[in-house]
Formats: C-alpha cells, sequence, structure tokens
C-alpha cells in the first residue's frame, strides 16, 4: 500500500512509519550537534515518551550528551486491518532501534499509564533493565481521559474557560479554514475531572509507588511540563480548566520536592513554549495565537519546537555540576521558565498587533499557517525531506516491528 495522509478535524488517521523513522532521526541530528547536556541522568523513566515532550526529553538524554538508558511508557496503536496504527507506536520503535545502535537500552512500555498492570511492568523494567533504580522521571502524559481506579469509570477533561465563555476562531486542519467557535464556560465538576486528568495526582501516585518500590536512586529528580502564556489566552488557557490542572501540578511539584529531599532529590515544572503537537491542536480559540507567535518567533530566530526546547532545558538550566536545589534558575514560584522567548514582551506587542488583524480571510498570510500546518504533517510522519512517500509499504512489514 501507498500511506497517503488523512485528517478529519484536527485528527490525523494515518501515519507514515518511515516518515516518522525520519522525524526521529532528525531530532537525533538536533541533539547530536546542539551544545550538550552535562551532568545529566543515566537512568531514565519517560512517561509519555512516544511523542511532543516526553518523546523530545528521551532523545536529549540518550543523544544529547547525558547518553542516559531509558524506559519509555506511552499508550498507543500498532498496525492491524484497521489501519497502520499511530505515530507514536513507530516513535518507539524507531527510537529503540536507534539507541540500541548506539549502545544505549531503550525500553518500550505500551499500555495504560494510569493503571496498575503498568506501573508493575515498570518496576519490572527498571530491575531488569536499568540495574534497579532511575536518577530522573519524565511526567508528559497528555490525554483526554483517566480511568477512576475506585469505579472504573472515566474522568473526562474539557477544555473551557472558568469564567465567561470566550468566542474566537478555532482551526480546521482537514479543510484549512478558520471558523467562530464558542468556548463555553465549565461546571465544577468539569473543572475537578479536568484536574483528575491532568493535574498533578497522577504524577505524585507514581512517585509514590517508585518510591515504595525501591527504584528511586539517591538524589532522583523529577519534572513535568506545563503551559502559561500570554494574559491574551488566559481566558483560555491559564484561567482556563487546564490552566486549572495546572495550577494543581505545580503546587503537587512542590509537594513532591519536599518527600524527595529525604533522598536528596528534587521535584520541578517546567513550563514550555506553545508547540503544535498531538494534544495542543484540540485546544479551541488558540490557534490563532500559535499562528501570529509562529511567525513573530520565526522572523526573530527564537522559534523553537519540542526539540530545541528539551535540550535547552537540560542542557542550560536543569542539570547544575553539584545536586544543589538552588542553582537550578526559576521564578518566585520555583517553576522552570522554558517560555522566556515566547513571553519576551517585543514578542508579544507583536503578535498582539498580528492578532488585531487576523481574520478567516487572511490568516494564511498574517500567521504561519503553512508552519503550523508542516509541524502537524511531520508528527504523523508526513511531508519530511528524504522519505519515499511512493514506496509501496506491506502490512506484514509493519506487523513484524516490536515496539
Ligand atoms: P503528546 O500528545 O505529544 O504526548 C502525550 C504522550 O502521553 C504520548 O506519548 C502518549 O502516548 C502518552 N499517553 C497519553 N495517555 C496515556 C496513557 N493513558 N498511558 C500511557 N501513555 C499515555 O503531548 P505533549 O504536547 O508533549 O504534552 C506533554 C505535556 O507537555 C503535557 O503536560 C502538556 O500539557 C505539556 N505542554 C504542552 C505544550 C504544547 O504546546 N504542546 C506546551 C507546554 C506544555
Ligand atoms: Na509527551
Amino acid at each position: 500500500m501507498i500511506i497517503e495522509p488523512v485528517i478529519k478535524g484536527v485528527v490525523a488517521r494515518s501515519c507514515h512509519p518511515y516518515g516518522c523513522q525520519q522525524a526521529v532521526r532528525k531530532q537525533i541530528d538536533y541533539v547530536q550537534q546542539a551544545k550538550p547536556i552535562e551532568h545529566g541522568a543515566k537512568r531514565v523513566l519517560v512517561l509519555g515518551a512516544s511523542s511532543g515532550f516526553g518523546l523530545a526529553s528521551r532523545i536529549a538524554h540518550t543523544f544529547g550528551g547525558a547518553e542516559a538508558d531509558t524506559i519509555g511508557v506511552s499508550f498507543e496503536r500498532g498496525p492491524s486491518e484497521k489501519g497502520v496504527g499511530s505515530a507514536g507506536w513507530y516513535n518507539n520503535i524507531f527510537f529503540r532501534q536507534e539507541a540500541e545502535k548506539a549502545g544505549r537500552i531503550a525500553t518500550n512500555i505500551v499500555g495504560d499509564a494510569f493503571s496498575q498492570p503498568v506501573r508493575q511492568q515498570v518496576i519490572e523494567a527498571i530491575n531488569k533493565d536499568l540495574g534497579g533504580q532511575v536518577d530522573l522521571v519524565v511526567y508528559s502524559l497528555a490525554t483526554g481521559v483517566r480511568p477512576n481506579p475506585e469505579t472504573g469509570e472515566m474522568w473526562h477533561s474539557v477544555i473551557k474557560t472558568t469564567g465567561q465563555p470566550v468566542v474566537g476562531p478555532t482551526l480546521n486542519l482537514e479543510t484549512d479554514s478558520l471558523a467562530e467557535m464558542t468556548v463555553e464556560k465549565a461546571t465544577e465538576q468539569e473543572i475537578a475531572d479536568t484536574v483528575k486528568v491532568m493535574g498533578g495526582e497522577d504524577w505524585a501516585d507514581w512517585i509514590q509507588c517508585l518510591s515504595e518500590a525501591g527504584v528511586l536512586a539517591q538524589g532522583c529528580r523529577t519534572v513535568a511540563y506545563s503551559y502559561i502564556g500570554p494574559e491574551v489566552t488566559y481566558p483560555i488557557y491559564h484561567h482556563g480548566t487546564l490552566g486549572r490542572a495546572k495550577e494543581h501540578m505545580h503546587t503537587t511539584a512542590d509537594t513532591l520536592n519536599t518527600q524527595l529531599a529525604a533522598i536528596g532529590g528534587q521535584a520541578h515544572v517546567a513550563v514550555c513554549k506553545a508547540l503544535v503537537t498531538k494534544a495542543s491542536v484540540f485546544i479551541p480559540a488558540f490557534t490563532p495565537y500559535m499562528l501570529a507567535l509562529f511567525k513573530v518567533m520565526k522572523q526573530k530566530g527564537t522559534h523553537e519546537g519540542c526539540i530545541e526546547q528539551m535540550q535547552r532545558l537540560f542542557n542550560g538550566r536543569f542539570y547544575t555540576l553539584i545536586n544543589h536545589p538552588q542553582d537550578v534558575p526559576t521564578d518566585e514560584q520555583r517553576l522552570i521558565r522554558m517560555d522566556d522567548w515566547e513571553l519576551d514582551p517585543e514578542v508579544q506587542q507583536q503578535v498582539s498587533e498580528i492578532m488585531a488583524r487576523m481574520s478567516a480571510e487572511n490568516f494564511t498570510e498574517l500567521g504561519d499557517y503553512a508552519g503550523y500546518k508542516q509541524d502537524f504533517m511531520a508528527l504523523n510522519g508526513f511531508g519530511l525531506a528524504g522519505v519515499d512517500y511512493q514506496q509501496d509499504i506491506s502490512l506484514d512489514s509493519l506487523i513484524v516491528l516490536q515496539p
């Protein structure tokens, strides 16, 4: 079969396995020529390792100077009669192949990270593959649902405001159009459920569980990723349901930091830049901001993707020669601000000017729509240089690839 892109709304319904391989290789190439990570963790567990910031954290640690062995957990779909499977499935496979070529261990665990069996599998893998301990736990899950362990029912996260409804243009990647959409006000229940799914509770459960199993090394650290953004986006993000969940995550970092101090460890949240990922395309009314932001940051030469953000986090901010908490640069809330270039006042001034003029008619010219769409296609392995998209690929040849 020839694998073609299929997009429904903002969801990609197909992916190109060898395009995903190429995208992983490109990230590896980037970190190999970037400023290397010094004093980095050698044994790393990444929860949410198959795409976005989690995959970039894993690549940075293995190939960007730390030479880390890793275990990656993700929820992905393999090939079947129904289709080729998900991009993250192939990212896992090709990352492991490259890591093994470089003499590194890369174990992939595919399953529900919220479940007890997957926690058990991870502990077994740490014992079997990483010599019994990890030095860093990256928490980079992004999902819309989490099972309630007591009832088996699902908590669903929603992307809504907590104040007035907001009307804003929202992108459709299938039709290349912007359409007016209303972001409604969430109920108290919806806020609470979103905090359950995207807040810090599961992160804390993981650290507790790993701690009880005795697999956290002396000095073990943990990091999770957050977004805050500029004031123009506060109504839909920072002051919305997702922002509430992130606030919970920030508080959780402080609790975990106190707990980990007992073994000389630390917990941080890194606040990242707005980027195109499988998760972020769902945020309604957010795209005009991102289109303007990409345009301005590219013009200024400060635009970064996931891999640039993660390599800069780990080669510049996160690790210090001696593991001293006071040496990690943070803001007064103890957050590591990787969104510093995004929030640069000059950038935000220009972004506001563009946004004020942006409409459904001119957004492809005023904003960086081409760049945004290219990033979205690349997430699914399409549009990458050096890939033969006319290649006839058999399902059997994909089924034999194991994570
Ligand atoms: P992503 O969709 O690219 O990655 C999510 C990962 O979680 C994937 O590996 C997926 O397989 C895994 N996952 C989801 N549900 C799972 C489950 N039940 N069990 C196991 N694995 C599961 O997302 P991302 O954008 O990289 O987001 C990661 C974090 O970064 C999130 O906390 C997000 O809020 C944050 N963040 C994102 C942005 C952005 O612009 N994209 C900006 C700042 C912060
Ligand atoms: Na991720």
